[in-house]
């Protein structure tokens, strides 16, 4: 099969299982009218968060990484009555579209966007005391290891941590010199195969974003 066949496919899973509706579908639009790239997570992907905040019943839930909002709504409107998302954007811009894109979505009373590099909020997050049922990890890929770090310790025992874009189309398994982002990647998978209070499954997937996956790993 072919890159296109994988879309194709894809795209028929979203419209036979009414995946995306018409405040998802703006969102995506909207991060491209705004000159942002088309990096948020497929519809299949995006349901999948809501599924797995929805199956751990997690009320509170931690996102790396905001860019138009996209996954965002997908975490918000699975949180139930009294669930908060707290997201975390480098981008001033991103974050305010966005901002309206929640606004559009109806969840905004439920999120909380805080700009800045995650690395200098993720700290103000532990000093407020917050702890999190589940962290969704897809920002700058560099920093996965201390991401991955800072969500077992904003977590708990059964906290879910999904960290996105984890194949690259497969420059993870041999990562050139110069590739900064497979190069972390790889040495995230060592560290949390390492590291005895994570329980981890790798998911390679292909789709409308490629050859990628995910990993979802389980706070023991
Ligand atoms: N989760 C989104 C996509 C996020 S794209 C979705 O699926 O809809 C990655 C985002 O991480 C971008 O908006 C980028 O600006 C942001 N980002 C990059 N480096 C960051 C950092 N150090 N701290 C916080 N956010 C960062
Ligand atoms: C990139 C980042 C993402 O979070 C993603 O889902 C796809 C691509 C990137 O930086 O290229
Ligand atoms: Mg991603």
């Amino acid at each position: 099969m072919t890159t296109s066949e994988w879309a194709s496919l894809d795209n028929l899973f979203t419209s036979v299982l009414h995946s995306e509706d018409d405040v998802l579908r703006a969102a995506r639009e909207s991060a491209d009218a705004a000159g942002m790239p088309p990096i948020e997570v497929s519809a299949q992907h995006a349901k999948l968060l809501s599924l797995l905040v929805r199956m751990s019943r997690a009320r509170r839930v931690l996102e790396i990484g905001t860019l138009a909002g996209y996954s965002t709504i997908a975490l918000a409107r699975a949180v139930g009555e009294g669930g908060t998302v707290v997201t975390l954007e480098f981008e001033q811009r991103h974050a305010e579209v966005a901002g309206q894109n929640l606004e559009r979505a109806g969840v905004a009373d439920k999120v909380e966007i805080i700009v800045g590099a995650a690395l200098d909020s993720l700290p103000t997050l532990q000093q407020r005391g917050e702890s999190f049922d589940l962290v969704f990890i897809d920002a700058d890929k560099e920093n996965n290891v201390s991401y991955v770090e800072w969500a077992i310790t904003l977590g708990h025992p059964g906290t879910v941590i999904v960290v996105d874009n984890i194949a690259r189309s497969g420059r993870v398994l041999d990562p050139a010199p110069d590739d900064a982002q497979a190069t972390a990647i790889r040495a995230m998978f060592d560290m949390m195969g390492a590291d005895p209070r994570l329980d981890t499954a790798a998911i390679q997937t292909v789709g409308t974003k490629g050859w990628d996956g995910f990993a979802v790993a389980l706070v023991r």
